[in-house]
């Protein structure tokens, strides 16, 4: 008999018929975000699920579901899943590194052009039919080229980001929890500060760790004091790993000049403040969403949910330690 399995929102075709080979597969496609209790009751007699950053997987849904036996992340984040609690219940959990850092560092990047020359401000005032003719000091913005960006975070897609530093000619600065091998560095003309020297010395901060107990609101009131007033933030990695409420009152008050934001705290709703502020570009957490590595991603989770329910090794096992019991 084929494993049932569920999975919790819309994917690609190509995602159901490479699963439906190997399982009997249920899913939501209409894509409705399920409530905790519409996903436990959908997975209560699943083997496996492939779900999403929206799906909340913790012990009380694991309970529920005695038979499951792999979670499958369409994400390279997994802040979404209690990865102990899977751990703890035998339960192996995967998500899909790799095949997005590229997208992901592009749309950082976007979201850094685009604070730095103010387009959505300016596109706001062509559609508002405000343009009457050029003039030498109109919308003045920053130059991204030869300015300093600090990347907190050089993982897999901080190091995407450095690389493409590069061609604008950058100073790049790092800081991380250990620092990056030596010929790492080289090649990326990088330089590992600490957080405070880095804050104090970027024109541009992108924040690319993941989010967990130890990130929450890394970047709150006291961290952006520490950041130049011309400065720009960018955060295209978790919301939480920045305090809104003190990035809204920063941008306010001009402690920093502005922000491109990707990801929010409580997201999709956003702190009122935000959308009353001119100085900032905002995207709806859309860092990996192109069509090539969205539909990459959701064929990466089914590859892994088939691997683990056939008993191979998924390729991007979280808890290995699952496999070795
Ligand atoms: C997207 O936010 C991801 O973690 O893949």
């Amino acid at each position: 008999m084929k494993p049932k399995v569920f999975v919790t929102r819309e994917v690609f075709d190509e995602t159901l018929d490479y699963l439906a080979q190997y399982c009997e597969v249920e899913s939501n496609q209409q894509d409705m975000p399920l409530t905790a209790e519409a996903l436990a009751q959908r997975l209560a007699e699943k083997d496996g699920v492939v779900c999403c950053l929206t799906d909340r997987i913790d012990a009380g849904l694991l309970e529920r579901c005695p038979r499951l036996g792999i979670v499958a992340n369409i994400a390279v984040g997994y802040n979404n899943i209690d990865i102990a609690a899977c751990t703890a219940r035998g339960v192996m959990a995967t998500n899909t590194p790799g095949v997005l850092d590229d997208s992901t560092a592009d749309l950082a990047w976007a979201l850094m052009l685009g604070t730095a020359r103010r387009l959505t401000e300016v596109e706001s005032y062509i559609r508002a039919g405000e343009w009457t003719g050029w003039r030498l000091k109109q919308w003045l913005g920053v130059d991204v080229h030869h300015a300093t960006l600090g990347i907190i975070g050089m993982g897999r897609i901080g190091q995407v980001i450095a690389r493409r530093a590069s061609g604008f000619e950058m100073k790049v600065l790092y800081c991380n929890r250990r620092p990056v091998a030596n010929e790492i560095e080289r090649r990326l003309s990088a330089t590992h500060v600490s957080k405070d020297e880095l804050l104090a010395q970027s024109d541009f901060v992108i924040l690319q760790v993941p989010y967990s107990p130890e990130t929450h609101h890394l970047i709150g009131a006291a961290e952006l004091k520490k950041m130049k007033p011309t400065a720009i933030l960018i955060n295209s990695t978790r919301g939480g790993v920045v305090d809104d409420a003190a990035l809204v009152a920063a941008l306010r008050d001009g402690t920093i000049r502005g922000a491109g934001l990707d990801v929010f705290e409580n997201e999709p709703r956003l702190h009122p403040g935000f959308l009353e502020l001119k100085n900032i570009v905002l995207a709806p957490h859309i860092g990996s969403s192109t069509e090539a590595t969205r539909r990459a991603m959701a064929m990466t989770a089914a590859k892994n949910l088939v691997a683990g329910l056939t008993g191979g090794m998924p390729s991007n096992l979280l808890n290995p330690e699952v496999k070795e019991a």
